[in-house]
């Protein structure tokens, strides 16, 4: 079995293997700021591995190669689909960690496969990793393998990145197996979260349900019998984007000139308004929808001068609090481009699928205004990929709070997407925006995101990681 000095284990492969109706295999990009994230990190290391699922039920494809990398399929049953990924993690978890937006559901059963199948991708990263090598374990699907790693090869580096929020203790505390969670994440050396608050969180977390100290980020996590206790460090890494290839596609002139054709096919609004986003009640699109129906309404906004664009990627369209989402989205939509879409062109132009990098930049770079509205989200990385279109100085962000990309882009008109009157404020101060004051603001805005690459995040997270030392060296000196 070849190995690896740095795995990267994620409950996705970059790469999602679709079956067309004649039995081919087509691999597409899969959805979500993980994948868009960490794959650019990995496109820069010599020979990384990446263990993750292929998209699909049934027998995994065998290992592959793909830009440079070797990717690791891990098999997922129906039934392991159902209960680990629809059920613990985008069930139980996914609400729980997101403020409870949606109701958590609870099942026994849904827990035991998310064990087994955390077991299942340790073992796979465990097989394929060098002796000392480093293996980063992302994301709320697999808080226990960082731990089930540790047991099977404890010579290895381990780091964790939680990419969603980290509740606070009295939502945590209601997590049926709450210790259990707590003591896999504890296996990795480093532990990351987007955002300072997050790792405040979990601190306070082990804290309260486990009695370990710990002293600023640093948690004494006491060893089993004979074994010495160990530090855990506990801190945020806010991810970003790959600014640099983003910059390169604004700055293609066929994008450029796509961007004019974007704006043409729309029938030339003076403002055009874009929401990207998954599918996901925590983005808030029900609150933008609601925002912009009722500024129609008012007369405060003409459809013949402004459109709204949302796109939104299709997103685990069998777990119920999405299909409802789906459904309520759409109606919505619909009813508002019945009372105010004048003849020949929408109110709301509404796309369900998802589109290529090139058509994503295009479509920034022709937004007078990007929304992003979240309810709950770990960063959003669309808010940074808005910033990093926008060479020209010129388009307005507005910003949920509750992202958190709001606590490094101040410069974004950052609103509460609960209070509906404030966001339909947020918007008509974006539409009326003068250009000078755009330029202000986005040259702010642009400075923070070209220092802050998600070169630098991965650089800054395994640097810290190998400054740690070898679990079998003593660690290096501050
Ligand atoms: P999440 O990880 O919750 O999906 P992020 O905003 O952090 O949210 O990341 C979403 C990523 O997916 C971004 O890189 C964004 O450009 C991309 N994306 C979202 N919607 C689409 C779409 N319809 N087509 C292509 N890419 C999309
Ligand atoms: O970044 C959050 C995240 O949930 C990732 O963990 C996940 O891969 C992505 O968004 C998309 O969700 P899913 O993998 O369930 O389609």
């Amino acid at each position: 079995m070849p190995t690896h000095d740095l795995v990267v284990v994620a409950n996705r492969l970059p790469v999602d293997a679709h079956t067309e109706p004649d039995g081919s295999v087509r691999w597409v990009t899969s959805p979500g700021g993980l994948v868009t994230a960490m794959e650019s990190v990995m496109r820069g290391v010599d020979s990384g591995a990446w263990v993750g699922w292929a998209g699909s039920p049934g027998e995994a494809p065998e290992p592959f190669e793909a830009d440079g990398m070797q990717l690791y399929p891990v098999d997922l049953s129906a039934e392991e689909v159902r209960a680990y990924y629809e059920g613990f993690s985008n069930g139980t978890l996914w609400p729980l960690y997101h403020d409870v937006i949606a109701d958590p559901v609870f099942h026994r059963t849904w827990w035991d496969t998310y064990r087994e199948v955390n077991e299942r991708f340790a073992t796979a990263a465990a097989q394929v990793a060098s002796p000392g090598a480093t293996v980063w374990v992302h994301d709320y699907q697999l808080q226990l393998v960082p731990t089930m790693i540790r047991t099977q090869r404890p010579d290895l580096r381990i780091g964790f990145f939680n990419h969603i929020p980290f509740p606070p203790f009295e939502l945590f505390a209601q997590l049926p197996k709450r210790n259990q969670v707590l003591r896999g994440l504890l296996g990795a050396d480093l532990v990351g979260f987007q955002r300072e608050r997050d790792a405040l969180n979990f601190l306070t977390c082990v804290r309260q349900l486990l009695g370990h100290a710990h002293s600023h980020h640093d948690i004494t996590v006491p060893g089993i019998g004979s074994e010495p206790a160990r530090t855990v460090t506990a801190r945020a890494f806010p991810i970003s984007i790959d600014t640099q290839a983003v910059s390169a596609l604004a700055e293609d002139p066929e994008v450029i000139e796509r961007a004019r054709e974007l704006r043409r096919e729309l029938g030339d609004p003076k403002k055009v308004v874009v929401g990207v986003d998954r599918l996901d009640y925590t983005k808030g699109i029900r609150h933008r929808l609601k925002a912009w129906g009722e500024l129609l309404n008012d007369g405060a906004i003409d459809p013949h001068d402004a459109i709204l664009v949302q796109v939104a990627t299709p997103s685990r369209e069998r777990v119920d609090a999405y299909r409802q989402l789906r459904d309520e989205v759409e109606l919505t939509v619909g009813r508002i481009n019945g009372d105010f879409a004048p003849i020949g062109r929408p109110a709301i132009s509404y796309m369900h699928r998802s589109f290529d990098r090139r058509e994503m930049t295009a479509l920034y770079r022709a937004a007078d205004v990007v929304l992003v509205t979240a309810l709950r989200d770990g960063m959003n990385l669309v808010a940074k990929e808005y910033v990093a279109s926008r060479p020209d100085e010129q388009g307005v962000l507005v910003l949920s709070e509750f992202a958190g990309a709001a606590d490094e882009l101040r410069a974004a008109i950052l609103v509460n997407p609960h209070d509906i009157d404030e966001l339909k404020t947020a918007i008509l101060h974006a539409l009326a925006m003068p250009e000078d004051e755009q330029r202000t603001a986005m040259q702010s805005l642009r400075r923070q995101v070209l220092d802050n690459d998600v070169q630098g995040w991965a650089q800054s997270f395994l640097g810290e990681l190998e400054a740690k030392g070898r679990p079998d060296e003593p660690a290096a000196a501050p």
